[in-house]
């Protein structure tokens, strides 16, 4: 069975030996800070290397339990029930449920290779007046684009201009196996915009430790939503985080990383280019943990999911990632957590299932 669902990081990812030292140490210096409750913005040293990582303060810093999580307190605090979010489309398929859950009307702007269609934000943007707009600018999840340089600062000066606030959402960031870095959003419009960030991707997942970094007034707005949620985040794990980074392990963890993950991401664009360039087309992903497709032919998701999962291929709903409900024809492929020859053979999968469809074949 191949599962090109979840993007999770692949255990052999995890510095164990290092994090079991962390946790020694984190009892041992930090047992003040993390045992009692302690205020609901994080572990103050782990907020004092995120603000001097970003050049900002203290204040403009919360940790929580993910970043997930923390976009959940930005709804909460922004977003009321009834109120307009703009979302990429396709974006990422969680963030959309948290909107929709808190009774928001989520509008997708369409995606191109290098970004979000522009025209369509002007023109949603006049339409929907949204109270936000959640973005994910480095190797989205699903698409694996990131946006342009001339389409940040297009997207900054917009947000500026219509009040709109950005959430930033980064957790890829590092992730980078090619290519230079592009300015954050939060960079081009720092009044405008919160950035999220995050560990799961880097060290952890089941830390759960992400990471809010904004304008003074939003972040305290966000530690007032998160004090009512638990008073004090889990802060053993925050510790921890701040222990592997005081020791300077972070770089050389993230070279880990891209030594693992680039030669996947290699195979999985050599395996789609033999196997499916006539099927669907997709961007050229220089990081992160996606490529996504998207099928020339018109095929139902459900047919796609029901025929996958008899050769034991599974797949994502594509409809899940697309606001407007739209995304039968998408596919987000993780190559993340897959050897080179699951890679392989998963897609090789996928191109006869897809093939068959194609030609009018049910499963
Ligand atoms: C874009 C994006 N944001 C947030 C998350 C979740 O981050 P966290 O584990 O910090 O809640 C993910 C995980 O897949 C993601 O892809």
């Amino acid at each position: 069975m191949i599962a090109f669902t979840r993007g999770v990081p692949d255990p052999a990812a995890f510095p164990l030996e290092e994090l079991s030292l962390c946790v020694q140490e984190a009892m041992t210096h930090d047992h003040d800070a993390i045992l009692p409750y302690a205020g609901s913005r994080g572990f103050p040293l782990l907020r004092e290397w995120v603000a001097e990582t970003n050049g900002g303060s203290l204040d403009q810093v919360l940790i929580s339990h993910g970043a997930l999580q923390i976009l959940d307190f930005i709804v909460t605090a922004y977003a009321p029930n009834g109120a307009t979010v703009l979302v990429e489309q396709p974006s990422y398929d969680r963030a959309v449920t948290v909107f929709r859950r808190a009774g928001c009307k989520v509008v997708g702007v369409p995606m191109e290779a290098d970004g979000i269609n522009l025209e369509a934000l002007e023109e949603l943007g006049r339409r929907t007046n949204p109270v936000l707009f959640y973005v994910i600018p480095d190797f989205q999840n699903p698409s694996g684009a990131t946006l342009t340089l001339s389409k940040r600062q297009a997207l900054a000066a917009w947000a500026v201009e219509h009040g709109c606030l950005l959430v930033e959402d980064i957790p890829y960031r590092r992730l980078r196996y090619q290519g230079e870095d592009l300015p954050t959003l939060r960079s081009l419009a720092p009044e405008q915009t919160i950035q999220l960030s995050s560990f799961s991707k880097l060290l952890s997942p089941g830390l759960r430790v992400g990471t809010a970094f904004g304008p003074l007034l939003q972040i305290n707005r966000l530690a007032k939503v998160a004090e009512d949620t638990y008073i004090t985040p889990s802060l053993l794990s925050q510790a921890l985080v701040y222990r592997f980074l005081a020791h300077g392990w972070l770089d050389h963890q993230v070279q880990r990383l891209q030594e693992l993950y680039g030669p996947r991401l290699e195979a999985m664009l050599a395996v789609l280019q033999e196997e499916m360039s006539d099927l669907a087309d997709w961007v050229h992903p220089q990081g992160g943990f996606f490529v996504g497709l998207t099928l020339r032919n018109e095929i139902r998701a459900d047919d796609l999911l029901a025929k996958g999962k008899e050769v034991g291929l599974i797949l994502s709903d594509g409809r899940g990632f697309y606001a407007d409900g739209a995304g039968d024809r998408f596919v987000r492929l993780p190559f993340c957590a897959l050897s080179p020859d699951e890679i392989r053979s998963g897609i090789q999968s996928l191109a006869e299932i897809v093939r068959g469809l194609a030609q009018g074949g049910t499963p």
